[in-house]
């Protein structure tokens, strides 16, 4: 396999975006990244998206978006794992310069969420339907049961799930990207709306609609841009059981598990050699168990990491999110995979502005589907 590296990165802010299309949110993004790469062409494009079908009707996104963009004929593919569809993008357009195919390749993500679809319906087609959707349960339920889980053989406290979002609002407000970029407080999450028990209103990412690209290339085209190329080191996958009831623990993602035991060995690195990490907190005890399954803490002991400081952007063990999160920056589902590897990417780079991470050399990116049936991560190095 060829190296890869990424060269150019651009987003949408993300938020309620009424007065655009999906097929321009999409550009709007891809052009910032075109742009910011200085390529003149594309060999060919990802579009990372959940359910653009049942969200505004449209389907067979890839023609869209590469008409729009004004690149036809070049191949354009829409890809499609739930929430991780943005990192799965992300990983084909790895596959596809590693391989040797493409020189240049635009990996994409974009959903429009808030055109008047059942959103909430529409997400939980990710889920088990026979097994967990017809008897009523959606995301927030799922993510309520492994946080009941993992209260009850931990300890992990109501306070700890909140201290996630404090700390990822406290850097989206740093992220002039970001869908709430505003500070909240521990007693503000434990006191908003109840959704599902024991999680809040200020417990759950939102719903969002963004866009999101990056350009992939090879070593050749990279080097005549050495100053702002990230090497890609790692880049793995791995799927679990769809349906809660099927796995033996709840207070584990083996898919995240397995997948980050892969991207260790795939970059010769690890977890101590993270200087920061983009994770899927769709929900706050998303990130708790993502941080302990990822190998950043012991299990059972993410909720107490938290509480410590030791995940905060400013002086914390390993910095968590400093983007914001899905939380503070905003979930659009198929955008999310690409705007964590834009954050490491631009924190990597030295452009992370005022949340920049002090040492920033290497990034891991977790991105995943459901209540964690798929998974995808992948490891930025600097050069
Ligand atoms: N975080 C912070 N504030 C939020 C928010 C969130 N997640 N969701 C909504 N708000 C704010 C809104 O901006 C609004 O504020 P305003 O009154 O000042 O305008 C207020 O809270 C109420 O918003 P509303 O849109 O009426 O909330 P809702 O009850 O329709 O939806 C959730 C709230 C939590 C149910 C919804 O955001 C949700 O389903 N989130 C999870 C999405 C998900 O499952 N993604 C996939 C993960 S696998």
């Amino acid at each position: 396999m060829r190296d890869v590296y990424v060269i150019g990165a651009g987003m949408t802010p993300f938020g309620e975006l009424w007065n655009k299309s999906i097929r321009e949110i999409f550009v709007d993004a891809a052009m910032l990244a075109i742009e910011d790469a200085g390529v003149d062409h594309i060999d060919s494009l990802y579009v990372g998206s959940m359910s653009p079908g049942l969200f505004v009707g449209q389907e067979h996104l890839g023609p869209v978006v590469a008409d729009f963009l004004g690149v036809t004929p070049v191949p354009a593919t829409r890809v499609e794992s739930a929430c991780a569809s943005g990192g799965v993008s992300f990983r084909q357009a790895f596959l596809e310069v590693a391989s040797g195919v493409s020189e240049i390749v635009l990996a994409g993500g974009v959903e429009k969420m808030t055109d008047g679809a059942d959103v909430t319906e529409a997400l939980a087609t990710a889920a088990d339907q026979e097994y967990e959707v017809y008897h009523g349960v959606t995301f927030p339920g799922l993510y309520a049961m492994i946080a009941r889980a993992h209260m009850h053989q931990f300890g992990t406290t109501r306070q700890q799930l909140a201290e996630v979002a404090v700390k990822n609002h406290r850097n989206g407000m740093k992220n002039p990207n970001a869908q709430f970029r505003s500070e909240i407080t521990n007693e503000q999450v434990v006191k908003s709306t109840m959704v599902a028990d024991p999680l809040r209103l200020l417990d759950c990412s939102p719903v969002s609609d963004g866009g999101a690209g990056v350009i992939l290339a090879s070593a050749d085209v990279a080097k005549k841009m050495k100053s702002r190329a990230v090497k890609v080191i790692a880049s793995t996958q791995a799927s679990d059981t769809i349906a809660l009831h099927d796995r033996t623990d709840l207070t584990t993602l083996g898919a995240v598990v397995r997948a980050a035991e892969k991207a260790y060995a795939m970059a010769g690195k690890k977890p101590s050699d993270v200087n920061l990490a983009e994770v899927h907190d769709c929900f706050t005890i998303a990130e708790i168990v993502i941080s302990e399954d990822l190998g950043f803490f012991e299990k059972g002991k993410g909720g107490e990491a938290v509480e410590k400081g030791l995940t905060a952007r400013e002086c914390g063990k390993i910095p968590i999110n400093s983007s914001g999160g899905l939380k503070s920056k905003g979930h659009p589902v198929g955008a999310t995979g690409i705007a964590q590897i834009i954050e490491l990417y631009e924190q990597l780079t030295g452009r992370g502005g005022e949340r920049q991470v002090k040492k920033a050399n290497i990034g891991l990116a977790q991105n995943m589907g459901g209540s964690g049936a798929s998974c995808v991560i992948h490891i930025l190095e600097a050069i």
